[in-house]
């Protein structure tokens, strides 16, 4: 347990983000390893995959009454309708979803998803009684140019001011760009910066309790230092989510 301004942290929160990857079989193998390691982690610590939508039901099986709890990649701003391909946030939670990641990197760049739609998105998961994990992060070119805090300023500003006072109940994940994927983390001491940044944006909405995450080349080597940060509540895991023994490693960290 923690303290932050003498209030205990109940939860850290590591969740996995699988992103386009898995199979059915090696799925199975990867989930079964992860129930059988979840029980040695320390009970503030909560284990979340979030995985391709086809594999909902999988998850569901596999971890329902286990301590992991399962979510999915991206929904639906839309109420169910003639909308081909998309999702409804009412359609993962029918299947057990407790989380829901709203604006990755790879949304906004690959899909042209903005800060108005993160924004839509993170409050139909909410209405839909699920948790948006709701990611922001500048790019290496918005970094080299000093315009992070602006950036990410800016995303986080416009949850805030379309959540009004539910913003108390998403959480954060900072993802900067140039460390998703690349091997290339951010020192703990630059992911503190942006975090204490986010965390004070949300504190004057009143919603400084709000879970922060870390996430960008997240692995066992890197995550107890990264997770010692003040405002480091946690982490996003892509790659590193995929190995059972590195993830249940950054749990433990
Ligand atoms: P990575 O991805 O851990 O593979 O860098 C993190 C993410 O994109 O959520």
């Amino acid at each position: 347990m923690r303290e932050r301004n003498g209030q205990v942290m109940q939860s850290r929160l590591v969740v996995g983000n699988w992103k386009m990857n898995g199979a059915l079989s090696s799925n199975a193998a990867l989930l079964d390893r992860l129930v059988a390691g979840a029980g040695a982690l320390p009970p503030d610590v909560g284990l979340v995959v979030c995985v391709p939508f086809p594999y909902l039901a999988q998850v569901r099986e596999r971890l329902q009454g286990t301590s992991i709890a399962w979510g999915a990649q991206d929904a639906s701003e839309r109420a169910p309708g003639a909308f081909t391909g998309d999702v409804a946030c009412g359609m993962v939670a029918e299947f057990g979803c407790r989380y829901v990641i709203v604006g990755h990197s790879e949304r906004r760049q690959g899909h042209g998803e903005t800060d108005a739609l993160v924004a839509a998105k993170a409050r139909a998961v909410l209405d839909a009684g699920m948790t948006p994990i709701v990611c922001v992060g500048e790019t290496l070119a918005e970094r080299d140019a000093a315009l992070t805090e602006t950036v990410v300023g800016r995303q986080i500003d416009e949850v805030i001011e379309s959540m009004g006072r539910d913003v108390a109940r998403i959480v954060v994940a900072y993802e900067p760009v140039w460390a998703i994927g690349t091997g290339r983390t951010a020192t703990p001491e630059q992911a503190q910066a942006v975090h204490a940044l986010l965390r004070s944006r949300l504190a004057e909405a009143g919603a400084a309790e709000v879970a922060l995450l870390y996430g960008g080349s997240v692995k066992a080597a890197n995550a107890a230092a990264l997770f010692a940060m003040q405002d480091v509540d946690g982490g996003l895991v892509g790659g590193a989510s995929l190995d059972a023994g590195e993830f249940l490693a950054i749990g433990r960290a």
